[in-house]
Order: structure tokens, then sequence, then C-alpha cells
């Protein structure tokens, strides 16, 4: 009888992915590196009534709820849906969809190969201003799955659009924090709030101790800026210039925020990128925001680094 059910329960999953799941690439084409194009992630509608899709479900939840669900690992007001916009799906807000295929990967800003594990509880810990969840716990292994089926039909190695994160931006301007204060005041204090600490909900913070940490991404002018120029206001997406972009970026990231314990270990190779707002190896602070906010939680706000091949490794 069991083994039947189980058989019942194949069949259906298999019928369900011919039906709604995106044609599967040509694995032979697959070159890595190279550029998958045409694809896109499955809708919500495709998730599987089985096992995994009930796991699948529950990462989904707790990347839209991630406070109200975690709320000792995610304490600030941002969720990871505040940035991964659509679900992990749009393509201009550092996508998920895809990131399954793309790790293990090298990072400039640990200077280790680091584990899509790790990757999470960076956001965790920096774009979260939180506590790293436990490798082996539930919650992560269901946000590991969202973002597995989130991926599917990617190959290993293969990129899809937006691979790079946010896109950058074609621009070398330099954001005025007056104008940017002038135009924040009339599109986008009546959901942020002018004091940027969130006000229409879900509108996350955008400083302050509820808003991201200064080691995260979002903490980088340019970053932000690209964020911004393609995402925001979010009722009417590229409708700033890039100016005004970096302009509103500079004021937001100027007010304090919370700090990253172990930033000044950033990027150990001296790559930091120039915008980088602390001091690194061989970097000094770009705009530093006017103060920083002790965490609560020093050691919970890290993820220890892989051991990086120059210091050896383990033996
Ligand atoms: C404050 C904005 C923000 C929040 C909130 C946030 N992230 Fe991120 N995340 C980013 C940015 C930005 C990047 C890409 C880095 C870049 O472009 O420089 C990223 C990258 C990632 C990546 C790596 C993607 C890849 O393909 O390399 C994963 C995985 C991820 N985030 C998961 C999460 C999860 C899970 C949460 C919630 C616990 C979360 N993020 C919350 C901004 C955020
Ligand atoms: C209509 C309401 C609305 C307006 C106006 C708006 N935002 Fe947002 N913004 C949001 C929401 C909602 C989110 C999070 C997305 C989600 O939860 O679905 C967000 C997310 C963000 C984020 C990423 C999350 C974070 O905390 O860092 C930034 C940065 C941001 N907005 C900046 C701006 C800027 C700058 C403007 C003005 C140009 C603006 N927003 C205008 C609603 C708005």
């Amino acid at each position: 009888m069991r083994r039947v059910m189980i058989g019942m329960v194949v069949i259906a999953a298999g019928a369900c992915r011919t039906a709604d799941a995106p044609p599967a690439a040509e694995p032979t084409s697959a070159k890595p590196g190279a550029a998958l194009a045409d694809w896109t992630p499955p809708p919500e509608s495709a998730i599987p009534d089985d096992s995994m899709g009930v796991s699948v479900r529950r990462g989904l939840a707790l990347l839209r709820h991630t406070p109200d669900s975690l709320p000792r690992y995610a304490t600030s007001n941002l969720r990871c849906v505040s940035c991964h916009l659509d679900d992990g799906r749009r393509v201009s807000a550092a996508p998920l969809a895809g990131a399954h295929a793309r790790y293990p990967k090298y990072m400039a800003r640990t200077g280790a190969v680091v584990n899509l594990t790790d990757r999470v509880n960076y956001c965790f810990t920096r774009s979260l201003a939180g506590n790293a969840l436990p490798d082996q716990s539930r919650e992560m292994q269901d946000i590991l799955a969202y973002i597995a089926w989130l991926s599917t039909g990617v190959p290993v190695g293969t990129k899809v659009a937006g691979a790079e994160g946010l896109l950058k931006l074609p621009s070398d301007a330099v954001g005025d924090s007056a104008r940017g204060h002038a135009l924040f005041e009339t599109t986008c204090a009546q959901c942020h709030g002018s004091d940027g600490a969130g006000k229409l909900p879900p509108a996350p913070a955008l400083w302050g101790a509820k808003s991201y940490s200064i080691g995260a991404s979002m903490a980088r002018e340019e970053r932000a800026a690209s964020f911004i120029q393609h995402n925001m206001p979010l009722t009417a997406p590229g409708s700033l210039t890039v100016q005004q972009a970096y302009d509103l970026s500079a004021y937001i990231n100027a007010h304090p925020r919370p700090d990253s314990p172990g930033k000044r270990a950033d990027y150990p190779a001296g790559d930091a990128a120039a915008d980088t707002p602390y001091d690194t190896k061989g970097h000094t602070a770009y705009r530093a925001p006017a103060r920083l906010l002790p965490r609560a939680n020093p050691r919970g706000a890290t993820v220890n680094a892989p051991a990086r091949a120059a210091d050896g490794g383990v033996r």
C-alpha cells in the first residue's frame, strides 16, 4: 500500500513538472559561465504538491514574513522580499532566481569561495542587520529549497539575467545629498516616512536602528542608486534619472544605521569597491554614515569566513 502511494506521488509530481516548469536547457550547450537566454523562473502555481513543495512554500513564506516568522534572527523591519522584489524574480532587484546554480562562488568581499547557506546568512546579518540562522535549521533548509526551486532549469555554472546582483549603473555620477533630501520629501516620504523609519507597511526603514547595516550592499552609493533607479518609487519604477537616484542614495546612506562587526576584514585581497563606506585593507571609507549604531548581539551578526587558500586551509 505504502509503495503504491509513493508511486502515485511521483507520477503526479512528474506530470506537474511537464505542464508548468520552463523547458530545461540543453545540458550539452551549457558551458561554465555561459549565459542562458530566454529563461524565466517558474510561477508560484508550479510549486509541486509533494514534500518538496511543502518545504518550498515554507521557504517562500519566510522570505515574505521574515521578521514575523523569525524575530530572533530578523530584528530590523526588512523582509527578504523588501529588496528581492517579486519573490526574488525581478531582474533589476538582485534576483534569487538561478542563484542555486551560481554557488559555490568566489566573493571578493569575503575573499573566499562561499556556499549558498553562507550567502543567505550574509543577507541575514548584513542586509537585515540580524543574526545568522543556524545552517542545519529547518528554516534555512526551507529557504534553500525555495531558491533551488526558483532556479529550476538553470544548469550549474550558467548565468541568467541579473546573475551579477544589482545591475551596474552606466554612470560615474556622484550623489548630492541636499538635492536628495528635497526629492525624498516629495517622492519617497509618503511610504518610507520623513524620518526614514518606514511609514506605510510594507515599506521598510531606509535608515536608523531598524534598517540594513553598513555592511550591506545597499549601504554603498552606487548599489543603492541602482536599486532605486530601477525599482523606486514602487508605483513608478524607472521614472527617476540616474543622477536623481544617486542624490537619493547619498541622502539615505548619510544617516546613522546598524554597524556590521568585523567589517574591517572585508575584501582581504585589498580589492574593495570604490564606494565601500568603511575602511578596509588599502581602502579609506567613502562617505561613511554620520554614526553607527551598536549591534545587540555582535557574535550573531557575523558569518565565519571559510579559510582562504592563501591561509593554508584545513590539513
Ligand atoms: C537591504 C536589501 C536586502 C535584503 C533585505 C536582503 N537582501 Fe539578499 N541581496 C541583496 C543584494 C543587493 C544582493 C546582491 C549583492 C550585490 O548586488 O552587490 C543580495 C544577494 C543575495 C543572494 C545571492 C544571490 C546571488 O545569486 O549571488 C542571496 C542568496 C540572498 N541575497 C538571499 C537573501 C535572503 C534569504 C534574504 C532574507 C533573509 C535577503 N537576501 C535579504 C540585498 C538584500
Ligand atoms: C508607494 C510606496 C513607496 C514609495 C513612494 C517608495 N517606496 Fe521604496 N519601497 C516600498 C516598499 C513597499 C518596499 C519593499 C518592497 C516590498 O516589501 O514588497 C520598498 C523598498 C525600498 C528599498 C529597499 C529596501 C530598503 O529598506 O533598503 C529602498 C532602498 C527604497 N524602497 C527606496 C525608495 C526611494 C529612494 C523612494 C523615492 C524615490 C521610494 N523608495 C519610494 C514602497 C515605496
